[in-house]
């Protein structure tokens, strides 16, 4: 077969990549002493040894094999793998000058993504849009949020009992509403609203964008110099739409409460409080944009992901949800719903929420960062650029209280049940060091409001047939990426009670 001028584009581009990766490897320094792993194959290094989805069991077996540290090279990219928290403690938290940057992205940093806070680089601008945001949701300043997290509980649960079998859209929206709330000042509680499906759409573009290996591009940089008339070559095309997307759904909501404010009918929120507080700072004001669409993105899917978590553990461990609701009904009643106030008087329902942080963990292996110079740890060499990964699903696997970690049991939480409590999620759920989540207060707070409230008024089961026979029950995971949680998935709620639906509309109809 001949090959035409535009084949031999192609195969002479794909050739010169293997040889810039093949050089990158031989210059890999052989003399200092790597981090055990698998071995790796000349060119494509451990890349056929990754497995696609829920990599992160395979890390954790890998511990068995080669300890604590286990180091890969996918396509020239090195990566760390941190397999116990002493290691992340050590790395992510006291050498956080060196571990705190994040890998970039060919096709990210063109769609503008590394502007949002969770993807920039370590420095100034990221360090400018933490301080935008500590103001907003530290722990202090997150009580502030309280009565609008009851209220959108409130008004969810009134859904949930009208429509229950539209439970996973009321969830979606009332995670939506808070955090929307929160950022913007606006409500996006309709299905109708245009931000809500925008906001959607632009996540599943961010999600991709700043997975390693999710477009060819990024493992191999060289690929984003291909012509656009080369076959098959849609990258730049990609690029240029994600691009558009991103850029519309950062400066769309901000025109909104800017024109809300010139008609002075814009609540406070993180971007109307900064916008009237900057004094028309004009690095502020450029920042602004992305930093909200930051909390935004980083805390809606999170949120929301996290009570499909706690829908899932409830539906198969009944006997749990049982043990819950009896405290919730001992310690407030059954006159009211769950509040803020009670929280300090409920110790199993604390236990059951770190449970729901510990069963499934929102980001298996934590969020990636990437090493900013060479560094020696525990007698290993680690390369600049190494991008370090870790595994807290392997932390959330701990047996050390006895209990079975795949059993869904705040008990193991609990020193009056177990002679050596769990680990505390907290300390690896919401990440560590200096990029550690600054959003977990509130989002903690949210979770423990719609989890109180659920329990204390629903019954959550798993789904039957028309006859009463439970259907198979199994719901499928996110199984690769930064985060992992189920799908919507089919659930039985039922009222606990004619009271329950009573109290719940009542407190519903006080605040409409
Ligand atoms: C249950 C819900 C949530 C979970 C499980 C979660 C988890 C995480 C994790 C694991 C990280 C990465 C930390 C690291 O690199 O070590 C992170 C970062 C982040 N989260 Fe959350 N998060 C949640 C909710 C929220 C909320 C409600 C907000 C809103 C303020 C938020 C804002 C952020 C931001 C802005 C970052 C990036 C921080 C940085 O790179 O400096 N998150 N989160």
């Amino acid at each position: 077969m001949a090959l035409n001028a535009s084949d031999w584009l192609v195969y002479s581009s794909f050739i010169l990549v293997l040889g810039v990766i093949w050089h990158r490897l031989r210059r890999q320094n052989r003399s200092q002493l790597l981090p055990p792993g698998p071995p790796p194959k000349p060119l494509i290094g451990n890349y056929l040894d990754v497995p696609k989805i829920m990599s992160w069991k395979k890390f954790s077996q890998w511990r068995k094999l080669y300890g604590d540290l286990v180091y890969l090279t996918v396509l020239g990219n090195k990566f760390l793998i941190l397999n116990d928290m002493e290691s992340m403690r050590e790395l992510l938290e006291k050498r956080s000058q060196k571990y705190s940057d994040r890998p970039s992205f060919v096709m990210a940093k063109y769609m503008g993504i590394e502007n949002n806070l969770s993807f920039a680089p370590y420095g100034p601008y990221w360090r400018q849009g933490r301080k935008l945001i500590h103001g907003t949701v530290n722990q202090e300043a997150v009580k502030k949020y309280h009565s609008l997290q009851e209220n959108v509980t409130a008004r969810f649960l009134r859904d949930l009992v009208e429509y229950p079998s539209e439970a996973m859209k009321h969830l979606h929206m009332a995670t939506a509403h808070i955090i929307a709330s929160v950022t913007y000042g606006f409500s996006i509680d309709t299905p109708s609203n245009v931000y809500f499906d925008e906001f959607a759409e632009t996540e599943r573009i961010v999600l991709k964008g700043v997975v390693p290996g999710a477009y060819l591009v990024d493992m191999i940089p060289q690929l984003w110099y291909l012509p656009s008339w080369v076959p098959f070559n849609s990258i730049r095309r990609t690029a240029e739409r994600g691009r558009q997307r991103v850029s519309d759904i950062v400066h769309h909501p901000i025109e909104q409460v800017e024109q809300d404010m010139k008609q002075g009918a814009s609540p406070a929120s993180f971007v109307s409080d900064h916008l009237r507080e900057s004094g028309g700072d004009e690095v502020i004001k450029q920042q602004l944009p992305w930093v909200a669409w930051s909390i935004y993105e980083a805390g809606n899917d999170t949120t929301s992901g996290t009570m499909l978590v706690f829908m899932h553990a409830m539906a198969c461990f009944p006997e749990v949800q049982t043990r819950m609701r009896e405290e919730i009904h001992r310690v407030v009643g059954t006159d009211r719903l769950p509040s803020f106030a009670d929280r300090e008087r409920l110790p199993y329902i604390n236990a059951a929420i770190k449970e729901i942080y510990r069963w499934k963990p929102n980001t298996p292996l934590g969020a990636p960062r990437k090493l900013q110079d060479a560094d020696v740890y525990r007698g290993y060499y680690i390369p600049k650029g190494t991008i370090i990964m870790s595994n807290v699903w392997l932390l959330s696997r701990d047996q050390d209280s006895g209990i079975d970690p795949e059993a869904f049991s705040p008990e193991r939480f609990l020193d009056t049940h177990v002679k050596k409590t769990a680990i505390d999620p907290f300390s690896y759920a919401f990440g560590f060091g200096r990029r550690m989540c600054p959003g977990r207060f509130l989002a903690d707070n949210s979770v423990f409001i719609l989890v109180t409230s659920m329990v204390a008024t629903v019954r959550i089961s798993k789904p039957k047939d028309s006859n009463g026979v439970e259907k198979p029950f199994n719901p499928p995971y996110i199984p690769a990426g930064l985060a992992s949680f189920p799908y919507p998935f089919e659930v039985d709620i039922e009222p606990v009670s004619d009271k329950a639906v009573a109290i719940v509309k009542g407190r519903a109809m006080s605040i409409d």
